[in-house]
């Protein structure tokens, strides 16, 4: 018999505290179990999904400015680093021009998908930096955290892409900021991707793929409380909602009913109507200027700022 998963500590009572509260909401940071993850991947595949190709454009097209600007010696600490795709490509790029990383300690929620990313990453860089200290942190970075001690100097960089700071309210934002650079500490830095500010037509189109895995990823979340929090949800009764509002300036997810339905999630009983929702995940979108503001809020300063030249996403390299 196959063992059930086993549930993270917390998911079930952050369900029920969601599902209870009004409006009603759950933290995007329970999309990612082994099938989030995967579906995630694909999500950065997806031809409307922007975001993943063209920061990884942007590094790949400014490696040596942003390796020179890292500068040497440093461990890369990437708080949320998945499948470390675009680590791979920035520790090339330190190590090709002369800025040696000295370890790379990525974080995730998500410990067995992380686990099998570090693996590929050590074994795609072997030519490149064999001796790199790879050290998978499988770990909830909005709980109280304490990172292995410092490598040799105890330089640190953080390394937060994905634009996954949008997730937050900006208040949220900055104190993740704040506890980013506790964890750096001096002398170090942050490379920061950040989804712009643009067309809302593009992001709808970038949050709702015809091919439906956006909303795969969004459903996932109810089949996972099914598999790990007690939960029966029907998913022929909900539908995944994706719209930009432009007073937040944000996309928001939701899951919402089609349907008059009750659902038990861990003994408890929740109602439901049909177009009650659920909200699953804030996008919030940035100009450059106001990411700047919000990352002062948190005392971190702008340095430098890459952009692509259809001004759809950023990446900020931030100090102290
Ligand atoms: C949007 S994906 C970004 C992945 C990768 N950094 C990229 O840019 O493609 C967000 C990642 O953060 C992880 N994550 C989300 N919330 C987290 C948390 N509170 N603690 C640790 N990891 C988290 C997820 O498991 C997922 O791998």
């Amino acid at each position: 018999m196959q063992a059930a998963p086993r549930a993270p500590a917390g998911f079930a009572e952050d369900l029920v505290a969601g599902l209870s509260a009004q409006p009603r909401r759950l933290s995007p940071k329970w999309f990612y179990d082994d099938a989030g993850s995967a579906l995630f991947d694909r999500i950065c595949h997806l031809p409307a999904y922007y975001p993943t190709r063209t920061e990884t454009a942007l590094l790949a097209a400014h490696a040596d400015e942003i390796a020179a600007a890292l500068g040497p010696d440093a461990e890369i600490v990437e708080p949320g680093a998945g499948s470390a795709r675009k680590a791979r490509v920035l520790l090339r790029a330190m190590q090709r021009g002369g800025w040696r990383p000295a370890g790379y300690l990525p974080i995730d929620i998500s410990g067995d998908h992380l686990r099998a990313a570090a693996a590929e990453l050590r074994a795609d860089l072997a030519d490149a930096l064999p001796d790199l200290p790879v050290r998978p942190l499988a770990a909830d970075f909005l709980l109280p955290l304490q990172l292995p001690a410092p490598l040799a100097d105890g330089r640190r960089i953080g390394f937060y892409p994905g634009s996954s700071i949008g997730n937050f309210e900006p208040d949220e934002a900055v104190a993740l900021l704040c506890r980013f650079a506790d964890w750096i500490g001096p002398g170090g830095g942050l490379l920061i991707g950040v989804d712009r500010v643009k067309d809302p037509q593009v992001l709808h189109a970038a949050y709702n793929d015809p091919e439906g895995v956006t909303a795969a990823f969004n459903l996932n979340l109810w089949q996972r409380a099914n598999r790990e929090a007690g939960a029966d949800f029907d998913l022929s009764g909900w539908q995944h909602a994706a719209f930009y509002t432009p007073v937040h300036q944000r996309i928001e997810m939701h899951l919402v009913s089609r349907r008059t339905q009750t659902v038990t999630v861990a003994g408890r009983r929740f109602d439901f109507v049909e177009g009650d929702s659920v909200h699953t995940e804030n996008s919030c979108k940035y100009t450059v200027a106001g990411f700047q503001a919000l990352a002062a809020r948190a005392g971190w300063q702008a340095r430098q700022v890459w952009s692509d030249p259809q001004a759809l996403f950023s990446l900020h390299w931030l100090t102290r």
